[in-house]
């Protein structure tokens, strides 16, 4: 195979959810060679409606003081619809990836104090020093949110092959009224979600397990 080839399947590979990262923050100058390489991602007509609000360490920490605060009183408004179910073989993977996350931290299941904790560690960034808030204009739809998707894609396989550890996360994009005032954001713009990246922390348990992915056989459907 093309060395190419096998050096993307090795960022691949390597990339996972980071939910512990070290108290060290990146410099601009990387944060910007990341987004420049992202944006190579396809967008529908080149529109690249992606939109992003990065923030600096003390700032992430500010804003995350103050949406941990009101995500744990208020309930969620997010601007995009929430998937309304998953079934059958999505449910059973979305239980298989929460259940590795709460082996990994010795959160029993029944705990259910520990588990809206871990999950509210969502609203803090999972102490990552930087979060990128990603939005689309509204007016492209659905397809302004997908090509954002290949964007996000993008952006946290070139942060890997960078040296640095990312999460996409929509919990903090549940909150988005709180999120636009926040930062003065415009009406017609799409609170996708968010990115918190940083360097891993390798150590913490949080780190320490990988999702599996589904066979082929399971995703294809040849037609000859
Ligand atoms: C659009 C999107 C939203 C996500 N939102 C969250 C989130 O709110 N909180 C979280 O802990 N993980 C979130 N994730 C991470 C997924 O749980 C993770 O990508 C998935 O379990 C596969 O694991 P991996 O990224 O480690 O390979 C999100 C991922 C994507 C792509």
């Amino acid at each position: 195979m093309q060395p190419e080839f096998d050096s993307l399947t090795r960022v691949m590979k390597a990339r996972y959810s980071c939910r512990a990262y070290l108290d060290k923050p990146v410099e601009r100058g990387l944060i910007e060679q990341i987004v420049h390489t992202a944006r190579r991602a396809p967008s529908w007509c080149n529109a690249q409606p992606w939109q992003l609000t990065i923030t600096s360490q003390e700032e992430t920490e500010k804003l995350g003081k103050a949406l941990y605060k009101h995500a744990s009183q208020n309930a969620m408004q997010p601007d995009m619809p929430w998937p309304e179910s998953y079934v059958g073989a999505y449910k059973d993977r979305r239980y298989a990836c929460g259940m590795q996350l709460y082996a990994a931290l010795d959160i029993p299941r029944a705990d259910k104090p520990a588990r809206t904790a871990q999950m509210l560690e969502n609203f803090r960034f999972f102490g990552a020093p930087h979060m990128m808030l990603v939005t689309a204009p509204s007016e492209l739809g659905p397809y302004g949110a997908l090509d954002c998707g290949g964007f996000i894609t993008a952006f946290t396989l070139a942060a890997q092959a960078a040296g640095l550890a990312s999460i996409p996360q929509a919990a903090p994009a549940a909150h988005a009224p709180f999120l636009r005032e926040y930062f003065g954001l415009p009406e017609d713009r799409l609170i996708l979600c968010a990115i918190s990246f940083g360097y891993a922390d390798e150590a913490h348990k949080a780190n320490s397990f990988r999702t599996g992915r589904a066979a082929l056989d399971e995703i294809i459907d040849w037609r000859e």
